[in-house]
């Protein structure tokens, strides 16, 4: 697995203990601390992932690694775009040669985010940022190297760890006396453990070779950015006053989705998934964090 320093990757590694009939080594750019059991691969090396991936005579590749800085992918598409693209190459050539099945994950950022209805994987994309262009660049990628593969398109993940929407609400909540939340942007917010636990579903399945292709995958239900909020602010037992607003109160150089809202049909017929509702998952993920503290 690369990008096992990440949210998604971290959450991997978590369930990755409860199933022992796996052999998985976890690998990231850079090591974690001194119980990460983390190997250092840049996957943006293509003699090193196919080191790699030969060396440890590896079977399946979960790629969790990216760029996902947003804005900074505006200010830098270069960077994001070896990344997000041509690293992804890398992988997709690299399980080519070596015939190993390649699990990328990719985003709602490839569709523009002006529909009204959810995102089906038959839609044709046209991103609107340059983070969009480069994650649909790298799912052309792995398309064209003629791998085995399941691509898997998320929104608004989030996570025990790394840095993202909940863990900042929580944090602000408590600190604020009122916030202001953009209500305009709808999506459904995807607990990374979660995405995790499908990913191993697809990986046990025995005819994944028969279900290759793009599919998406997010928490159920859908809401806005300000109902995430609200609903985080309520869970924690926090009293912040959190009133709605548009987005062009927080200018920005990305132009993000309004609607980020994808259709689950395809992996739920093709996997038999089932996927929790985001307000279930948020509520688990934030009594776990309790116990825990
Ligand atoms: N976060 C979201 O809301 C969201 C939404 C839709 C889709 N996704 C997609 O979901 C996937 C997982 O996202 P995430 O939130 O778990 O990402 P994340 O927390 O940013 O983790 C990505 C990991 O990849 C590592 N990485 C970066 N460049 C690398 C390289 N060249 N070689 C090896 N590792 C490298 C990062 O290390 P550093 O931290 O040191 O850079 C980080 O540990 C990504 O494909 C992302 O595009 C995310």
């Amino acid at each position: 697995m690369t990008g096992a320093g990440g949210q998604l990757g971290r959450e991997l590694r978590t369930l990755s203990s409860a199933h022992p009939e796996h052999e998985f080594i976890f690998s990231d750019i850079a090591a974690g601390g001194p119980d990460d059991r983390i190997e250092i691969l840049d996957i943006c090396d293509a003699a090193a992932v196919l080191s790699a991936v030969k060396s440890y005579g590896a079977d399946t590749i979960v790629n969790c690694a990216a760029y996902t800085n947003v804005d900074g992918a505006e200010d830098d598409e270069e960077t994001a775009d070896r990344v997000n693209r041509l690293a992804v190459r890398n992988l997709a050539l690299a399980a080519k040669e070596t015939g190993a099945f390649l699990v990328h994950v990719s985003t709602d950022y490839v569709f523009p985010g002006n529909a009204c209805t959810p995102y089906r994987e038959t839609d044709t994309p046209s991103p609107a940022s340059a983070y969009g262009r480069t994650k649909l660049a790298g799912e052309q990628e792995i398309t064209a190297s003629g791998c085995r593969h399941v691509i898997l398109r998320t929104a608004w993940l989030y996570s025990h760890y790394g840095k993202n929407f909940v863990k900042t609400m929580q944090r602000l909540t408590r600190e604020k006396e009122c916030l202001r939340v953009v209500y305009d942007q709808v999506g459904s917010p995807t607990y990374a453990g979660d995405l995790a636990r499908a990913i191993l579903t697809i990986l046990a399945d025995p005819d994944v070779d028969s279900k290759q292709g793009i599919y998406h995958y997010t928490g159920e239900g859908v809401c806005s950015w300000y109902d995430f909020a609200v609903t985080i602010n309520a869970l924690c037992g926090h009293h912040c006053d959190i009133s709605p607003c548009r987005s062009e109160e927080w200018p920005s150089k990305v132009q993000r989705p309004h609607y980020s809202v994808l259709d689950k049909s395809r992996i739920k017929t093709a996997f038999g998934l089932r996927i929790p509702h985001w307000m279930d998952s948020l509520t688990g993920m934030l009594s776990e964090q309790k116990t825990i503290q």
